[in-house]
Formats: C-alpha cells, sequence, structure tokens
C-alpha cells in the first residue's frame, strides 16, 4: 500500500491525476446526492454531474497509470533498475493492495455505470436540446413548446429508436457541439435536416397512413381589416382518406405501403424536378417538370438528389410551425386572447410586420406603437378600455417573441410550411399542373382532388349553421 501511495506521490503527474479523481469523485456524488433528494437544478446540473465531471474523472484516472510510468522510466535513466512491480501474492502486504486496487476499481466501473445511463438520460432530455446551446435552438424549441407535439421529446422525432441511430446522432451531435462552440453554424439554421432519420421510422411509432381518417373538417379563421375586425370562415372537407377497403384513397395515398414516390429537387426542396411514381402494380410513371426541357437545366439547377417522398414532405413543419403575422393575428382573434378593439387587425398586422433588432425591442416598442393609435384616432376607446389595449401591445409582443428571432436571422417566412399553397408553394411543387408524362399526364391541382371548398371567406358560412357549428 506504501509503495502505491509512493509511487503516486513521488511523480507530479500522478498527483494531478489523483486530485482530480478525488475532487470529480466528491463533486459527482454530491451532485447526484442532492439530485436523489429531489433538488432540481435544471438541465446544467445534469449536464455538470453527468457528462463534464466523469469526463475528467476519467481523465484523472488515465493520468495515474501514465504518472507511473513516466516515473518508471525516468527512474530508469538515473541508472536505477526499471522497477516492474514484483507481484508476490504470497505477502501480506501485496495481497492487501491488490484487493484494494480491484475493490476501487469496482466502485469505478460502477460510478461510470451510473453516470453513462443518467447521462444518456440527460442528453436525451428536451431541455438539454433545446436549451444547452442557448440561442441556437431558441427559434425551434419556442415553436416547438407550443405546437400539438410539446409533449413528444426531441428525440422521438430525431433519433427515434435503435442503437445504430443513436450513435449516428451522437457522432453528428459532436459536430454540432463543435460547431456551436466554435461559432461554425449557419444562422438561420438551414431547413431541411438532409440527414433526418426516414419519418416512416420515427412518426409511425405513434402515427399510422393507413389508418383511414376519411375527409375532415378544416375551419379557417381570418379577419377583415375594417373597424370591426369582421370574422370570415373558411371551410374545408380535407381528403385525407387512408385505407378502406384494402385501397388506399386520398391525401395519404402517398404514404401507402403499396406507393413509392421518388422525386429530385434542389437542396431545399422547394424547386421539385422529375417526380417517379412506382405503384405495387407495376405501374410507373416518370413526370418531367417544365423546367427539364431546356438544355443544360441541370447545371442550372444545382446539387440535385433523388428523395423517397415521406411524411416530412408535406408535414415538414409538425412542431417547428411558425405563423405569419396575419395568422398569428387571426388565430388570437379567433381565440378571443386578442380583444376585438377598432381596427386591431389592421394595425396588429402591421405592428407584427416591422423589423425589430431584439425582443426586447419588441417587447418596448410594439405596446407602445398599440397604445398610440388608440391615443391618436380613439382616445375614448384608450380611455375605456385601457387594459385591454395594453393587454393587446404586450400579447402582440410575445407573438413577435415565438416567430422572429433576430439573434438568429430568423423572420417571418424563413421556414416554409408545406402543407398546403398559400403560406409557400408547399403541394403545389408537384400539383401544378405542369409536371408531366410522355403521355401527357400532369399532377393534377383540380381543387377537388385534395379538398372540397364548402365556404371561402364568408362571415356567416351556411355550412357551419347546417352543422350547428
Ligand atoms: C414531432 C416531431 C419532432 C419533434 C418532437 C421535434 N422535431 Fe425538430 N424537426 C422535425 C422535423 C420534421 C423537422 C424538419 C424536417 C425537414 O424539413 O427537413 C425538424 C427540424 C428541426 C431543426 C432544423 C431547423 C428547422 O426548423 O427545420 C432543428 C434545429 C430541430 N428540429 C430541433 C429540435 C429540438 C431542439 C426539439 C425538441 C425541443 C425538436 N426538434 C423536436 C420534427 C420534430
Ligand atoms: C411519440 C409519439 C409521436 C411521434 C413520434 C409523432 N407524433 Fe404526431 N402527434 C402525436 C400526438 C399525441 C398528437 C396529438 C396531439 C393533440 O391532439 O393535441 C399528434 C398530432 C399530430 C398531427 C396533427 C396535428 C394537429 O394540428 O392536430 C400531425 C399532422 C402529426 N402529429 C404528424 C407527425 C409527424 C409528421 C411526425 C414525425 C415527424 C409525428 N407526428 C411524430 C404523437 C406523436
Ligand atoms: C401528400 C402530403 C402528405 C403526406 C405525405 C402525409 N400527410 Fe398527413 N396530412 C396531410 C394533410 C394535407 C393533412 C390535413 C391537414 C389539415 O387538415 O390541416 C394531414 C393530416 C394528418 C394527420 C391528422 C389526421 C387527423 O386525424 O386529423 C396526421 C396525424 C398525419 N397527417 C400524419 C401523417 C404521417 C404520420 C405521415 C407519414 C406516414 C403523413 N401524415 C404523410 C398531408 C400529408
Ligand atoms: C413530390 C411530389 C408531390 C407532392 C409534394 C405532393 N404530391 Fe400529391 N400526388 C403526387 C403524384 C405523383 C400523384 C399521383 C398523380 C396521379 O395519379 O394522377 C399525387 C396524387 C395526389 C392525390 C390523389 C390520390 C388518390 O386518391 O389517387 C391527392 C389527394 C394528393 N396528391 C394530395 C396532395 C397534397 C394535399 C399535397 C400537399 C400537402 C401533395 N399531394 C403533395 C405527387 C405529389
Ligand atoms: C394538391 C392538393 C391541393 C390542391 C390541388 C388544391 N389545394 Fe387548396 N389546400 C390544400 C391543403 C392541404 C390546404 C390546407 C392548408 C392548411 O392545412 O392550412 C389547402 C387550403 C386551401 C385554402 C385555405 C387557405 C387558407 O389558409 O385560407 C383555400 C382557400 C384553398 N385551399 C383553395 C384552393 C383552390 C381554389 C384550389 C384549386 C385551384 C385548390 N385549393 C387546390 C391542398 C390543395
Amino acid at each position: 500500500m506504501r509503495s502505491f501511495l509512493l509511487a503516486i506521490t513521488r511523480n507530479p503527474i500522478s498527483m494531478v491525476g489523483a486530485a482530480i479523481v478525488t475532487f470529480s469523485t466528491a463533486i459527482v456524488a454530491t451532485l447526484f446526492l442532492l439530485q436523489m433528494t429531489g433538488f432540481e437544478g435544471g438541465p446544467y446540473v445534469g449536464i455538470l454531474a453527468y457528462l463534464v465531471f466523469p469526463l475528467l474523472l476519467l481523465v484523472g484516472l488515465i493520468l495515474i497509470p501514465i504518472g507511473i510510468r513516466h516515473e518508471n522510466r525516468r527512474a530508469a535513466k538515473r541508472g536505477g533498475q526499471r522497477s516492474f512491480p514484483v507481484i508476490d501474492l504470497n505477502l501480506d502486504r501485496t495481497r492487501r493492495i491488490v484487493l484494494v486496487v480491484v475493490g476501487l476499481s469496482v466502485v469505478n466501473v460502477m460510478i461510470f455505470a451510473i453516470v453513462t445511463y443518467k447521462g444518456v438520460e440527460v442528453m436525451e432530455s428536451n431541455e438539454f436540446c433545446g436549451t444547452a446551446c442557448h440561442s441556437v435552438m431558441q427559434p425551434e424549441y419556442t415553436a416547438y413548446q407550443h405546437s400539438p407535439h410539446a409533449r413528444v421529446a426531441c428525440v422521438e422525432c430525431h433519433i427515434g429508436s435503435g442503437a445504430d441511430w443513436f450513435a449516428k446522432s451522437k457522432l453528428s451531435g459532436a459536430w454540432q457541439v463543435i460547431s456551436v462552440t466554435f461559432d461554425l453554424y449557419s444562422r438561420p439554421i438551414s431547413t431541411p435536416v438532409h440527414d433526418l432519420r426516414p419519418a416512416r421510422e420515427t412518426c409511425e411509432e405513434c402515427h399510422w397512413p393507413t389508418r383511414f381518417v376519411g375527409n375532415r373538417l378544416k375551419i379557417i379563421d381570418r379577419h377583415e381589416d375594417d373597424e370591426a375586425n369582421t370574422p370570415l370562415k373558411t371551410v374545408l372537407a380535407m381528403h385525407i382518406g387512408g385505407q378502406k377497403g384494402g385501397r388506399s384513397h386520398g391525401i395519404h395515398w402517398h404514404v401507402d405501403p403499396e406507393v413509392e414516390i421518388r422525386y429530385r429537387s434542389d437542396r431545399s426542396r422547394e424547386a421539385i424536378y422529375d417526380v417517379e411514381m412506382r405503384l405495387a402494380d407495376g405501374t410507373v410513371r416518370t413526370y418531367l417538370s417544365p423546367l427539364q426541357t431546356e438544355e443544360g437545366w441541370e447545371a442550372e439547377a444545382g446539387e440535385l438528389e433523388w428523395r423517397s417522398m415521406d411524411c416530412v414532405d408535406c408535414h415538414n413543419r409538425p412542431t417547428h410551425i411558425y405563423g405569419q403575422p396575419e395568422s398569428e393575428v387571426d388565430g388570437a382573434l379567433a381565440a378571443g386572447e386578442l380583444a376585438s378593439l377598432p381596427y386591431i387587425r389592421r394595425e396588429a398586422v402591421a405592428a407584427l410586420s416591422e423589423t425589430f433588432e431584439s425582443h426586447e425591442a419588441a417587447r418596448d416598442a410594439i405596446p407602445k406603437r398599440i397604445e398610440a393609435f388608440y391615443r391618436d384616432s380613439y382616445p375614448d376607446t384608450l380611455a375605456a378600455e385601457s387594459k385591454a389595449v395594453a393587454a393587446a401591445g404586450e400579447l402582440l409582443a410575445e407573438l413577435y417573441c415565438r416567430n422572429v428571432f433576430p439573434t438568429m436571422n430568423v423572420t417571418w417566412g424563413t421556414y416554409p410550411d408545406h402543407i398546403g399553397h398559400e403560406r409557400s408553394p408547399g403541394c403545389y411543387r408537384c400539383h401544378d399542373d405542369e409536371h408531366e408524362t410522355a403521355e401527357g399526364d400532369t399532377i393534377s391541382q383540380d381543387c377537388d382532388v385534395c379538398h372540397g371548398i364548402l365556404a371561402w371567406d364568408e362571415e356567416e358560412p351556411e355550412i357551419l349553421e347546417t352543422l350547428e357549428f
């Protein structure tokens, strides 16, 4: 025992190693005990306790033998014998040392097992994904928290189950840590995500496309820019479809197991070139975009990649959903969160469409602007409803901060939404009546293929009265 201690204390490298080991073990143990007793320090405590200090501990453990080896070499150079320890288990002293070393190793292995388990848990937490990198993922994290998937963990869509994708994501994660540390990432983070796991292996853990949904009523609220903010409604019967009687119908036909659609596009996937459709019965059709008839179009188009269509080609914003000034204001008015003050629709959209340097600047300027409008044009309203005016200003500032992130260069429309055809070309990237086969078949833009239009910007749609909505 003494010679082991001597070996450690005789050389500075091992001493530093031993100090690091003692120090980090104490910290890991303390943080672990604190968490066991219910103390929650947020993601950073987890990162320190299960990622940073265990790494230090490992470094310390490695330094100890390196130091001993180094010291032995030096001793040998000085003419002393190269002293490899003679292990004689007949000596009580040696037996004790061996027991201590084995005992300590078992303890170390146990610490590492617990720590690895907890470390993985930390790395899979939404807080780690969403906040550990501060402003980098702030837009995605904020949008996610206000989406239908706010209770679904980031890793369920971005990694999924299975060891191979876990390893892959940690490899690309290591690169992400480097790019964040050295400020190499792009602002905004670019979309689409080219190495996203195929949606069939993630989304389909919870949803299955062959489930028959049939037609679903979709009601879209809008408001006029008049004094009364007159509400308008659009009512669509979405032909979502699914599988029925062994045959697939409607919108979810694209992801039926019997159907494969591949396409080539530019990297943004906004410009879609050839589309190839293969059906289980052997039908193959290739639709060419009109852009492809010109000589040398491939050079013009830049980098093209084949991609098999999956959920994310339409649902590219299932959780990182960003609005437009109009849709945010219409939504808030329809939900009753925004009071229907005179001309608030027009004024709110104008306020949100301005550019502010930071969230603080927006939180300062938007409420002032709204108040100024009512002070100048509707002083009576301001006097009678000062609280509602102030609340409107605050809500609008909040809506701005949920959608626009100046530090990441994310503004209205930075991330296009491919569902529909209003906010971006979306479905019309293919359904433009211009992608054509050699036989002259096109991908249809008939309004009835995707939805029945039951009402379009009407004040009191008859259909909703009939249905008693
Ligand atoms: C319901 C599934 C789902 C969940 C949950 C989810 N994401 Fe995403 N994420 C996506 C999809 C789909 C895309 C975009 C795919 C595309 O267009 O290539 C995406 C894109 C991103 C991007 C790239 C920028 C962009 O908006 O296109 C980042 C960064 C990101 N997600 C981070 C996160 C973080 C952090 C969390 C957890 C707080 C999270 N995601 C949770 C599905 C999800
Ligand atoms: C861990 C389970 C889970 C995973 C994985 C998941 N979802 Fe969901 N998804 C849900 C739940 C739960 C809801 C219902 C939320 C609600 O009703 O509020 C939902 C709702 C939806 C909706 C309807 C949203 C709406 O506006 O009503 C769409 C579309 C959707 N998911 C698409 C996707 C796509 C695309 C993916 C893969 C990128 C995905 N989901 C991955 C659980 C999941
Ligand atoms: C061709 C485009 C497209 C593809 C591909 C697609 N969807 Fe959809 N999906 C839609 C549209 C459009 C709607 C209706 C949206 C609406 O009403 O706003 C919808 C609706 C949904 C809903 C809500 C259904 C309900 O009951 O209200 C879920 C869940 C969903 N899709 C999941 C998926 C999943 C999972 C995949 C992949 C296996 C997928 N979708 C593939 C276009 C698509
Ligand atoms: C990558 C190209 C592509 C995109 C993007 C795309 N589609 Fe399609 N879609 C096709 C092709 C190809 C067909 C088959 C055309 C045919 O058979 O005439 C088709 C057929 C359909 C059909 C008819 C299915 C049936 O019952 O036979 C519907 C409905 C449809 N698409 C809806 C949508 C909607 C809604 C979107 C956007 C959310 C969309 N599509 C986006 C390529 C696409
Ligand atoms: C390829 C499928 C497809 C075709 C073809 C199509 N639409 Fe749509 N349309 C959609 C989808 C999907 C949405 C729903 C978007 C959403 O969920 O917000 C939509 C939404 C709409 C809306 C509501 C938009 C809003 O935000 O207020 C209107 C209006 C509309 N479509 C009109 C038309 C008309 C008119 C045509 C014919 C020229 C047409 N659509 C053809 C898929 C299609």
